[in-house]
């Protein structure tokens, strides 16, 4: 609309149209943006060209890194995590630098040591991260008691964010309504925050509640507002215009073409949309268009990476079930790996259910699995008179009080219930989290040896020690750079995708690579890496003539590591990428006797029992992982271990026997 003098107001009322008040960007193009759609696989190499000019653009800061890039850089990339800040600090001069810290968590899955956790920020921020954007997946303040003073030392912006979530189509309902956030912000602010950040991850705020929060959090909070709202469910380009005219002062955008599905909005239609009103950005939409082209000149490298199953780039599921996409497509992975996807209702009914039990926290990682996991098991699992007949692990280190305090009290009787006969005990803790952590530098240190040549070194393999030992080997030429980890260029990675669509359409492939005699004369298999996609094809030889029978893609993204329970010594990291070998399905028990069947497929973490041991009913025969939760089998009569037909590590279908008891 256009006021009298003909200038634009950006709905905002007449006195506040003639203060000029810019609305102020951070970029998040190097870290979001392909964390959203591309698996974080982002890599250094294409951020480095542009770089100096994103610096010119104005942006209040770039985000560059952050919990998923600090794993998949030492995990996939083969880059050094700390080498990305440094690197780009060459380039851009004067924008600060930000990055996304999970609180206690820092950038792994667990709260760690207060020692690590100390030395982590410092670290980062001597490596060039200028600005903290700090959060905690249960909103519980108390997991940034420690790492929020680190920032202030160093002299560097404390951005305090919490985690937006609903249980309602909309903002309000006995917890999550506009006083739960103004408090939380005022918290924050009284802890010393710089900006105080609305972090919707899942896409969830209609651009009307946007307004009533921004304009709330405006009259009661004294710092600046920033919002970061993922465009998932389709409505954040309207929630950031609703919010802009509520006064936010600075909001998340990526360039165009790393902008929508689960990304965010992009910079160059809202710099255009405010232009000529109080609160133009100033940007230069042609220097923006240059950027964005060199960013869709690097796309076909990562294009291969995308969910382009569906036509759509929203996803309408969040609108119906106010949960996140990508919660939504595990549940419906874990439904369809038990056989079970017809019962997905059954699902959406029990989810709200289990979440008010478990405290009603916020969905992101990693409360959004442990709720969705396990309301998935009391779909399959409950009868009629018992709930909860199987507990994860990670819901009982919920119960303890592991991840902190949750929003609302947990459900008394689940609580007994998941913590009888827990190992930390059966009463719950009321401290912080890492108050009963021991320091955990120093087994680190001990861990990576010489291995780590220095300090941040040694961070990697506190924060990954699996994954950060292997990662030191590769940086220091002592073991080889798997060729899936490598960098490819353009050419490569057509060439690549050019097999694959050939192969998916059936049609002749040239490159046999590895001959699999085991398979029967005339087929031969090769395979195909493509970053994490793994596809295997076979090739049938008929009259000389290879033909692709099937394409399998063996390694789906892996969905979002799960905290490991807090006061676990050096937690295992996810598996590498690599394709699991399934355990040979073993038909019929070998031996007489009551057998334990999986109930679903799996990894044997561990067996609790031996061979010959006697067990009472309800013991737990073994630990068994699935979607990264770890699930006690009990013993489903008295009597004696016959048969442990797997071993920790083993991989094992639905319906295979895991232990047969007599
Ligand atoms: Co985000």
């Amino acid at each position: 609309m256009a006021d009298k003098h003909g200038k634009l107001t950006a709905g905002l009322v007449e006195e506040e149209v003639k203060v000029s008040n810019p609305v102020k960007i951070q970029d998040l193009t190097f870290r979001d943006a392909h964390q959203s759609i591309f698996a974080t696989r982002g890599r250094t190499e294409d951020m480095i060209p542009i770089a100096e000019e994103m610096d010119k653009v104005g942006f209040w800061a770039l985000g560059v890194w952050g919990g998923a890039t600090f794993d998949t850089m030492h995990r996939f990339l083969g880059e050094d995590p700390w080498e990305r800040p440094r690197t780009l600090k060459k380039y851009v001069k004067k924008t600060p630098l930000q990055m996304l810290l999970r609180g206690q968590n820092l950038v792994g899955y667990r709260n760690y040591a207060d020692d690590v956790a100390k030395i982590f920020v410092e670290r980062a921020a001597e490596n060039g991260i200028d600005v903290f954007r700090v959060f905690d997946a249960v909103n519980d303040l108390r997991n940034f008691s420690t790492v929020v003073p680190i920032i202030k030392k160093m002299g560097k912006h404390f951005q305090g964010a919490i985690c937006y979530s609903l249980t309602e189509p909309r903002m309000g309902g006995p917890v999550y309504n506009t006083e739960y956030y103004v408090k939380k912000a005022k918290q924050l602010e009284d802890m010393g925050a710089d900006t105080v950040c609305i972090k919707d991850m899942a896409g969830l705020i209609s651009p009307y509640d946007a307004y009533i929060l921004v304009k709330a959090l405006k009259e009661q909070v004294k710092v600046p507002i920033h919002l970061h709202s993922h465009f998932t469910s389709g409505q954040s380009c309207m929630a950031l215009l609703k919010a802009i005219e509520a006064g936010v002062d600075i909001v998340d955008t990526v360039l165009s073409p790393w902008a929508y599905r689960t990304s965010h909005p992009a910079i160059e239609p809202l710099a255009m949309t405010l232009k000529g009103t109080n609160r133009d950005t100033g940007f230069d939409i042609v220097q923006l268009a240059a950027l964005s082209e060199h960013m869709e000149k690097v796309t076909p490298k990562y294009r291969h990476l995308l969910d382009d199953t569906k036509l759509s780039v929203i996803d309408i599921n969040v609108l119906l079930h106010q949960t996140p996409g990508g919660m939504l497509s595990n549940l419906v992975n874990q439904l369809r790996e038990m056989d079970a996807l017809d019962r997905i209702d059954e699902v959406f009914a029990e989810l709200p259910r289990v979440r008010k039990e478990l405290g009603q926290v916020p969905l992101v990682t990693p409360t959004s699995q442990i709720v969705g996991i396990q309301t998935v098991n009391n779909v399959l699992f409950d009868t009629g008179d018992e709930r909860y007949k199987m507990i994860t692990a990670q819901v009982k280190d919920l119960c303890y009080g592991l991840y902190g305090e949750t929003p609302v009290p947990i459900d008394p009787e689940v609580r007994k219930k998941a913590l009888k006969g827990y190992e930390r005990g059966e009463k719950p803790i009321k401290v912080r989290p890492a108050d009963v952590l021991e320091p955990e530098l120093d087994k680190a240190k001990a861990l990576a040896g010489d291995l780590a040549k220095d300090i941040d070194d040694q961070l990697i393999v506190a924060l990954y020690p699996t994954t950060g030992v292997r990662f030191l080997k590769w940086k220091y030429g002592l073991e080889e750079i798997p060729a899936e980890v490598k960098p490819k260029t353009l050419e490569e990675v057509k060439e690549l995708e050019r097999l694959v669509a050939l192969a998916k359409a059936g049609k002749l492939v040239e490159k046999v690579e590895k001959p699999a005699p085991e398979k029967g004369p005339g087929v031969r298999t090769f395979n195909v890496f493509v970053d994490g996609d793994y596809f295997e094809v076979e090739v049938d030889e008929v009259g000389g003539a290879p033909v692709v029978t099937s394409v399998a893609p063996m390694m789906p993204q892996p969905a979002a590591p799960v905290a490991a329970p807090a006061v676990a010594p050096a937690a295992p990291a996810p598996a590498p990428a690599a394709a699991p070998a399934p355990a040979k399905p073993i038909a019929k028990p070998a031996v007489e006797g009551t057998p334990i069947e999986a109930p679903m497929p799996g990894m044997v973490i561990r067996y609790e029992v031996n061979e010959g041991d006697s067990v009472n009913e309800g013991d737990v025969v073994l630990i068994l992982e699935a979607m990264k939760m770890e699930n006690s089998i009990t013993a489903p009569i008295s009597g004696t271990v016959l048969s442990i037909p797997f071993k920790s590590g083993d991989s094992v279908q639905k319906g295979n026997t895991l232990a047969v008891i007599g």
